[in-house]
Order: C-alpha cells, then structure tokens, then sequence
C-alpha cells in the first residue's frame, strides 16, 4: 500500500463511455496531459474505475495509473450465471475493485454479499476500495453509528493480515450525482469516526495509515479543500471523472505541493 503522503484520485467512470474506442481515447490523453504535466506527478497518477469489459484492453495502454473495476462478485469460483471474481478481474488486467457503491447498495446488495466480496477480493490480495456512507444526517449524529456498524458487519470475514489492502471511500450518499458535496468540516467528523471504527476492528496500526477517501459531487473547484480541510487522503470521483480535462486537472491539483 501507499505511504498516505500520496493522494489517491479514483475516477469511477460508472456506465461510460458508450465505447471501447471512447475509453481508449480518454486513456491515451489522460496518459499524455499526466506525461507532459508541468506538476511533478509520482509514477502513477491516476485511478480508474471502468466497465470490466473494458479492463483487458485499457490495463494494455494505461502505465501512469491502475484500472480496475466497480465492483466484484464474493461467490467463489463454480456454477454462478453472470458474476465475475477477483481472481478473473486480476487475471484480465484490473488492479483494484470498488465495493459497496452505494448505487450497488441501492440494487439490493446486502451487509452479508458485501462481507464476502470484501473477504474474497481480500484474499486474492486485491487492492479494495471499500464505500461506505449515510442516506440522510440527523442532528443528533446517530449516522455515524450507523456507519460504524456498517463497517464493522461488512468486514466482519476480513482477517486482521488482509486489511493492507483495504482502503475506505466516505461517500455520504445525498452527496452522489447531486449538487451539493458535503463540506470538509462534514467530511472531516466521519473520517474520524470511520478511523475510530478501523482500530477497534483492525487495531490502531491500520487505523492510522488506512487511505481515507471522499466522494460525492467532487469538481475541480472543491477536490483540493477536501484533502487540505476534509483529512482525507484522496477523492472518488463519478462526474468529474469523466471529462477528460477537468479529470486531469483534478489529477494535477491535488498532487501539486
Ligand atoms: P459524483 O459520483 O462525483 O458524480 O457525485 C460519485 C460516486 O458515485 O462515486
């Protein structure tokens, strides 16, 4: 894993583009605009998470940074129509998997499938971006309990040797494909809260030096004050991700002293 100097910036690209060919092009300038950066960018800039047919051919041109996939089956290896298992997303090209998205949530997902996907996609020693985040805040904050709970069922199969891989997205889910991102003093509480969480779990060690990541309605004009106010340590990014030169801009920001 990272040392947590380092922003990680995921672009979660969702349903597009519409082709092969628009995902190819997309890369291949992304890869050029990081090469020609007048901002130091470390040896890979970028993240980004892409339809998995995708994956084979853009992990071919794609050297400044990790594709991977948004999410992941937890059924292991046998008679099951329509999934794909890490072990199948590693061997094809994809460096990490999202879990937990909350628009995967909202399709029925339940605690116990997103425990065994974390499991699996632990066990294959898959880089694993994991998301959680409330629907609505009350004043009294029992969100946070809420999402404290929420992680703890989640990644109650993960054995403590497998949480390097781990990283967790807060991604408040008012916040998702709307106008309004949460603020850093917001954002900033449920970091805490979720660190709190990790080492109860995981123990202080991780606690301290898991990446902690935002997401929702991230543009160019907030990503930065999310990692110099909002204590995270990198950005999941739906919309903006995908236009090419706000994405890059992001990527530029965020990584310049
Ligand atoms: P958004 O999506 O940046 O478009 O709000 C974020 C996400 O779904 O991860």
């Amino acid at each position: 894993m990272n040392k947590r100097t380092l922003p990680i910036i995921i672009g979660n690209w969702k349903t597009t583009p519409a082709t092969l060919q628009d995902a190819l092009k997309f890369v291949k300038q992304l890869e050029a605009k990081c090469k020609t950066s007048k901002i130091k960018l470390p040896k890979k800039s970028y993240y980004l998470a892409t339809p998995d047919i995708f994956i084979p051919y853009l992990s071919d041109v794609c050297k400044l940074g990790f594709i991977g996939s948004q999410n992941v089956s937890g059924l292991s290896l046998g008679q099951i129509t329509g999934a794909t298992i890490p072990s199948q997303l590693l061997s094809g090209g994809a460096d990490f998997t999202i879990i937990g998205h909350s628009e995967v949530r909202a399709r029925g997902e339940t605690a116990e499938e997103r425990s065994h996907k974390l499991a699996l996609a632990l066990q294959s020693k898959m880089t694993t971006i994991f998301c959680v985040g409330e629907k609505t805040r009350d004043k009294e904050g029992e969100y946070l309990g809420e999402l404290e709970a929420d992680v703890k069922e989640s990644l109650s199969l993960v054995t403590r040797s497998l949480f390097d891989n781990l990283i967790i997205a807060y991604e408040p889910v008012w916040a998702i494909g709307g106008k309004t991102p949460a603020t850093p003093q917001e954002c900033f509480e449920v970091v805490i809260a979720l660190r709190r969480a990790l080492a109860n779990i995981a123990g202080i060690d991780y606690a301290k030096k898991v990446h902690v990541l935002y997401g929702g309605t991230v543009t160019d004009d907030n990503a930065r004050t999310f990692i110099d106010e909002g204590g995270v340590d990198g950005l999941l990014i739906g919309r903006a991700s995908q236009d090419i030169n706000e994405f890059s801009r992001i990527i530029k920001n965020c990584h310049a002293k």
